[in-house]
């Protein structure tokens, strides 16, 4: 990563400079306009802040020593305003660093770190709906970003189907289907009903019990009896937990998106009873009103147990930290899930940390914002939860009209259009839940979801297709790209292409960033820069009638490396890019 290069040279450098300050503390950033180089660190103004010494005369020291170096990958280091060194780099090794990534050789590190990362985790007994649509293409997009970065990545699906929610589908499920039935009809009677279904029913609770609270404690009693192991009770959430993990396999595939390991809710249900005792014995659980609960400083407490002795959604979050940090000993945990969870887990880490399972592992809690739609754009009735299912069907549809209108060099095939639509539909949809940082809301409209002119997955898609398209008249196939076309001679190529050569290097560190930050906006604002990049440069010069024969080859060139990043740069958020649309 050229970032890391560069870094370790300033370090270097300031170390013979300023022997007293701390190398750790150098940072870099990219100035505005790259006139003023591609890299700037304000180390001299901070050290001179501290030592009352002239920053300019600081910052002179520092590019001198730098220029010492003598890297390939640097031109010069210059000072800039009251004390900033400015860094250009060796257009020489721009062109080399173009020819790397036009193979998808990007230079990443092996770091052997392992991450856990928690995403997706919906429901049982409920359609998968919009409100978990975020954590699904979030959690897969750090997912693969770490992977690519050389993470160890384990990836883990903390299903719900366990806790009182689940008693209620118990409830009705034998009020309205098996109550006086024989015990040979119910395997049949079950296998008739649908993840809608069981939805309903428990909708339909809902709105019974408001009128009628009685009815709470008759599904509080069905999950006790499932906790204690009751014939039917284990008959229906079996049932129930089986179609909906059919369909989530179907949403799943639908979305590209395969997680590892699906350790749902329940499979903590016999690992509770040790960690309750465990944080009995170390006394960090305290009896209150019938109930056993674990305090904090400053935050409210959370329940361990409930007064009728069952555990809670906080009790299986514990014994999951507990499971995950023992089986895989990793670097660090990441849980995604919607904001309103904050505190909860907050309160879930700190109890970890009392008692002592966090030691060695970093954790985190990426919270997500809800989708926010654009009034009248959703064809839904009122009240209820948005399916995901039917948000991806409309958007293949509406993708299949984009396409249809679209300008392309050929006539598709019904199939090829299907196949396209759906990397289309799918990809506008990711793209536009993951342009937001987790944090915000996402507004969805969709007539931005799949705007071929305006920063979306589409626009995107697109002028990878474009590139496709130069490159396939040029008859260049991919990774068979002539040494020549580094002949060029630096300086020489068109402000338009020196921005794409002075942005495309960045690639690997961005992702870096956005694994770091955890966010995956920060590689969608990446890739919509370089596209963007692409297309002013596609429509100010030619490039298969260029005026010479090395300009032609070297926008091709350049062509076939934008074409391979803005692809790696999609599949890094889960998005396929078709080749042509
Ligand atoms: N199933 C939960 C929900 O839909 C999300 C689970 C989040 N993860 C966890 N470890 N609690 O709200």
């Amino acid at each position: 990563m050229v970032r890391q290069e560069i870094l370790r040279l300033v370090r270097k450098a300031a170390e013979r400079a300023f022997p007293s300050f701390d190398p750790e503390k150098v940072s870099l950033e990219h100035p505005e306009d790259i006139a003023h180089g591609d890299y700037a660190t304000g180390i001299a103004l901070a050290l001179a802040s501290q030592t009352k010494e002239n920053p300019g005369g600081l910052a002179q020291a520092l590019a001198a020593e730098l220029e010492k170096e003598q890297s390939p990958l640097i031109e010069k280091a210059e000072v800039a305003g009251p004390g900033f060194v400015n860094i250009f780099l060796n257009p020489e090794a721009l062109y080399r660093i173009l020819l790397d990534f036009s193979q998808g050789v990007y230079g990443q590190s092996k770091k052997q770190k392992r991450v856990i990362i928690e995403y997706s985790s919906p429901n049982i007994a409920k359609r998968f709906g919009i409100g978990h649509l975020r954590s699904t293409i979030i959690g897969d997009a750090l997912y693969r970003m770490q992977e690519f970065l050389g993470y160890e990545t384990i990836g883990i699906n903390h299903l719900g189907d366990w806790g009182t929610p689940h008693g209620i589908v118990l409830y009705q499920v034998q009020k309205h289907f098996l109550t006086g039935k024989e015990e040979q009809e119910v395997d049949s009677i079950l296998s008739q009903l649908t993840v809608g279904q069981l939805e309903d029913l428990y909708v339909r609770f809902n709105t019974e019990a408001e009128s009628n609270p009685e009815l709470k404690e008759q599904a509080k009693a069905w999950f006790k009896k499932l906790e204690q192991g009751d014939k039917r009770a284990r008959h229906i959430w079996e049932y129930a937990r089986k179609v909906s993990s059919q369909e989530f396999e179907r949403i799943y595939a639908r979305l590209g998106v395969h997680i590892e390991h699906v350790l749902g809710e329940s499979f903590y249900e016999d690992k509770m009873k040790d960690v309750v005792e465990k944080f009995k014995k170390k006394g960090l659980a305290r009896k209150s009103e019938g109930a056993l609960i674990v305090e904090f400083e400053h935050m409210p407490p959370a329940m361990l147990l409930k007064s009728d002795g069952t555990t809670t959604y906080f009790t299986r979050d514990l014994a999951a930290m507990n499971y995950r940090i023992n089986t895989w000993k990793p670097h660090k945990l990441i849980i995604e899930t919607g904001m309103e969870q904050n505190l909860h887990f907050r309160q879930v880490f700190e109890a970890s940390r009392q008692i002592g399972w966090a030691e060695n592992v970093e954790l985190a809690h990426v919270g997500h914002g809800m989708y926010r739609l654009a009034e009248g754009k959703f064809s839904t009735r009122k009240g209820r939860t948005i399916h995901l299912e039917e948000v991806l069907n409309e958007a293949e549809e509406r993708a299949r009209l984009l396409v249809a209108t679209s300008e392309s060099e050929a006539e598709f095939t019904e199939q090829e259009q299907k196949e396209i639509a759906a990397m289309v539909g799918v990809g506008g949809v990711k793209y536009n839940d993951l342009m937001h940082n987790p944090q915000g809301d996402v507004l969805f409209d969709w007539d931005r979801v799949l705007n071929l002119k305006g920063n979306s997955g589409p626009y995107i898609q697109y002028a990878y297709a474009r590139s496709r398209s130069i490159l396939r008249q040029a008859e260049l196939k991919e990774g068979s790209l002539p040494e020549a076309s580094l002949k060029l001679a630096p300086g020489k190529v068109s402000p338009e292409e020196e921005r794409i050569l002075r942005l495309l290097y960045r690639f690997p560190e961005v992702v870096q960033d956005a694994v770091d930050s955890y966010a995956p906006n920060m590689l969608c604002e990446f890739l919509f820069d370089l596209a963007q990049k692409y297309n002013v440069f596609y429509n100010t010069h030619r490039v298969l009638e260029a005026a010479t024969k090395e300009q032609k080859e070297f926008r091709l060139f350049m062509t076939a490396s934008v074409a391979r990043v803005l692809k790696d740069g999609l599949a890094l958020l889960g998005i396929q890019s078709p080749e042509r649309m």
